[in-house]
């Protein structure tokens, strides 16, 4: 990492002794909790200055809420990234956001989810064949997380199947863009990823427009989408609010599972707990989803001078949201830093809040609760081999690779 840690901007708070927290250290980068409680107690308006742009965090639960729910003030209208982008489909504020989320919202109706249910535990059943079928230890991320969402929302989409590798590759180099130090270097391959959904989009679009029968997708839901003025929506949104449910159905659901699978064998007695008794595998995936959210925190971008703790937010700065250290908020969640399957958290910020609250949070819920359970059924006997390594972008958090056995 080459940025530099940034401050806590207040007077009051300049000597504290770490003042040079960021989110880029070694030790944050390693465990995201490890700050979090000195950005709760001591800097709950922190400044990270040796990032282009610099961008303020907020932390306490309360300040988060207020945030998320105030989108006059935390605009979403130039990106949820730490950097400036154009106004795209859902990523801005009311009209537009309203306009495409009323698009999507019959794909993600409880009984649209409902009936992935039968298609999702198939495939489950089928990784875990194949695992069984092989010699004892595997990767839980390469051989079970990730093919799961992954197969899910490329069928949702319409993707085809042959193209999936290529697809998780290209849903990988979207977010490590948006979080990397020099995102140009990923210009070329995000460049494909878009020629390949427009080359499919327009596709679509002429199949519909010829009369021709068209699967039931979210590409043919998209690709047929029409303005108030009934013409085809801009082809910019149709294809960000695509990447959007890619990047979004994808990773995030991958790193549920790996985080919860590996807190659970990280102590031998939560993983008994939860095959002694499967009442408690929603109230885990909670848990996880509180203590280990797979995205740390989004960004907003101020409209307007924020006053706050002491301090001074100017207008059109980007803040970063932190859901994480939201969670671990004492004043809303007793012993924060224990992880407790039987907890079963409310109103944790791991799906965000308001009206840009996660669309895909109980395809989520569904797909981890069937793993789950699926896994202590017929693999009693897992246990973790290693801590494995997490992903790479600073802010999200999940394990690339995560060693486990399912044989004593
Ligand atoms: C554990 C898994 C997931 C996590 C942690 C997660 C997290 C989030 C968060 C924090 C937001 C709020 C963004 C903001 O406030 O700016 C969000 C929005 C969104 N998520 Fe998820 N997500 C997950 C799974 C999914 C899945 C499976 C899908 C689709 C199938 C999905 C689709 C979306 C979409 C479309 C939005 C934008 C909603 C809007 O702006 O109105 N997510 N997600």
């Amino acid at each position: 990492m080459t940025w530099h840690a940034g401050s806590c901007i207040g007077r009051r708070m300049r000597h504290h002794r770490s003042m040079n927290w960021s989110p880029f250290t070694d030790e944050a980068m390693a465990d995201p909790a490890s700050g979090h409680q000195y950005l709760l107690d001591t800097c709950p308006v922190h400044c990270c200055d040796g990032f282009d742009p610099p961008f303020f965090t907020l932390s306490r639960y309360e300040d988060v809420q207020t945030a998320l729910r105030d989108i006059e003030t935390y605009s979403s209208h130039f990106g949820q990234g730490p950097r400036f982008t154009e106004p795209a489909g859902m990523l801005c504020d009311p009209p537009q956001h309203t306009f495409y989320r009323k698009i999507l919202q019959s794909w993600f109706t409880p009984k649209a989810v409902e009936a992935l249910r039968e298609p999702v535990t198939r495939l489950t059943h089928e990784l875990v064949d194949g695992i069984l079928s092989g010699p004892g230890e595997f990767d839980a991320h390469d051989d079970f997380a990730f093919p799961l969402p992954v197969t899910i929302i490329a069928d949702l989409l319409g993707v085809p199947k042959s193209d999936l590798e290529q697809f998780k590759h290209w849903s990988d180099i979207q977010v490590a863009a948006m979080g990397s130090a020099k995102p140009e270097q990923y210009l070329p391959i995000q460049q494909e990823f878009m020629a390949y959904m427009h080359s499919h989009l327009m596709q679509r679009r002429k199949q519909i427009a010829d009369g021709v029968s068209v699967p039931e997708d979210l590409l043919t839901l998209l690709a047929g989408a029409r303005t108030e003025e009934g013409e085809f929506t801009p082809e910019p949104d149709s294809l960000s609010v695509l990447n959007q449910l890619l990047v979004g159905g994808n990773e995030t659901t991958t790193s549920l599972v790996t985080n919860l699978i590996w807190r659970l064998l990280e102590v031998p007695e939560r993983w008994q707990m939860i095959v002694d008794d499967p009442s408690l595998i929603r109230s885990a995936i909670e848990e996880s989803l509180r203590y280990d959210p797979p995205v740390l925190g989004l960004y907003r971008n101020t409209t307007r001078e924020v006053r706050l703790h002491g301090e001074v937010i100017p207008s059109g700065s980007k803040v970063f949201i932190n859901y994480a250290a939201a969670n671990r908020d004492a004043s809303v969640y007793p012993n924060p830093d224990e992880f407790d399957v039987t907890r079963n958290p409310q109103r944790h910020m791991s799906f965000g809040l308001g009206v840009h609250f996660c669309l895909g949070a109980p395809t989520a819920r569904l797909e981890t609760e069937i793993a789950l359970s699926v896994l202590r059924e017929r693999m009693p006997e897992l246990r973790l081999l290693g801590a494995g390594e997490r992903i790479a972008p600073f802010f999200l958090w999940g394990r690339r690779k995560l060693p486990v056995s399912w044989k004593r």
